[in-house]
């Protein structure tokens, strides 16, 4: 188990799928396609397989390699995708695997995930790509911007405490958090990438009510183990979210990256 349950990645991948850069999806999909058919790609911390997902139908025609540390998501992954015989699902700890899990691949993706990860964590990914001569496409991660069009006068406070949550250890040491693509994008350039970037917010609307509910509880939680706001602030404030999720619409942002050399 790796927290990250089957419920919440379902619920948050309507809302990213609609998410992602559209101009950065096709030029990762015409780099991949620009070597046939047949390309490898790795997804790492893959989940469920929303990433695979979200790049079909050109996908279909790719191998693909998904590799998380979670058994449970990565069966489920296993069981969604009907591409028979080209994904292979591979389980292991992203602090585990050598560059040797890159070789002959076209492309190494991942979401929702290196804002989880420290600096470090990315330098030694970098070198790996470096060495195995692959491009990235990271998407989805969160860039520290939430807020909603019916402001609550917690609203600042509360975020600030959770982007200070989002550094602290996920299982790779410090996280990057906010900092996470810029803190990519400087890495690889200084490996000779080309990087483009573009932002890929969640706008979130009544029709996505239990995706606001769940992310409200979860923000809120994460807020109070700071400490940087009381305890009774953060109730009052997750009741009031909770209490207009129906209602209300709320921005989170994020940034998409493409690199290649
Ligand atoms: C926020 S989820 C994103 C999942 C998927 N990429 C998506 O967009 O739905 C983060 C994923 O990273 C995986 N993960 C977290 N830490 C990991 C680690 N140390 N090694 C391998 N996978 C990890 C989790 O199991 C989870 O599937």
């Amino acid at each position: 188990m790796s927290g990250f349950d089957t419920r919440w990645l379902d619920l948050r991948e309507v809302a990213d799928h609609a998410a992602r850069d559209r101009g950065l999806r096709q030029r990762v999909t015409d780099h991949v396609m620009a070597v046939g058919e047949d390309a490898t790609v790795v997804d790492l911390g893959a989940g469920t397989g929303s990433t695979l997902r979200a790049l079909l139908p050109e996908a279909q025609h790719w191998r693909w390699k998904l590799v998380d540390n979670d058994a449970n998501l990565l069966a489920e992954a296993g069981s969604r995708h009907g591409l028979s015989g080209r994904v292979e699902c591979v389980e292991a700890h992203l602090d585990d695997i050598s560059v040797d899990t890159f070789d002959g691949s076209r492309l190494v993706t991942a979401s929702a995930l290196f804002d989880l990860v420290s600096e470090d964590f990315l330098a030694g990914l970098v070198a790996q790509l470096v060495q195995a001569d692959v491009s990235l496409y990271a998407a989805l991660n969160y860039d520290g911007i939430c807020h909603w069009d019916d402001p609550h006068p917690m609203d600042e406070e509360v975020v600030a405490a959770f982007n200070t949550h989002q550094q602290s250890d996920k299982g790779f040491g410090p996280a990057l958090g906010p900092a996470a693509t810029p803190s990519l994008r400087k890495l690889l350039e200084g490996q000779s990438f080309h990087v483009a970037m573009a932002p890929s917010p969640w706008r979130l609307d009544p029709s996505h009510a239990e995706l606001q509910r769940q992310f409200v509880s979860g923000m809120a939680t994460a807020a109070a183990e700071t400490g940087l706001v009381s305890k009774m602030d953060v109730n009052d404030w997750q009741s009031a979210r909770l209490e207009r999720a129906e209602n209300s619409s709320c921005f989170v942002g994020h940034w998409d990256l493409f690199a290649f050399r």
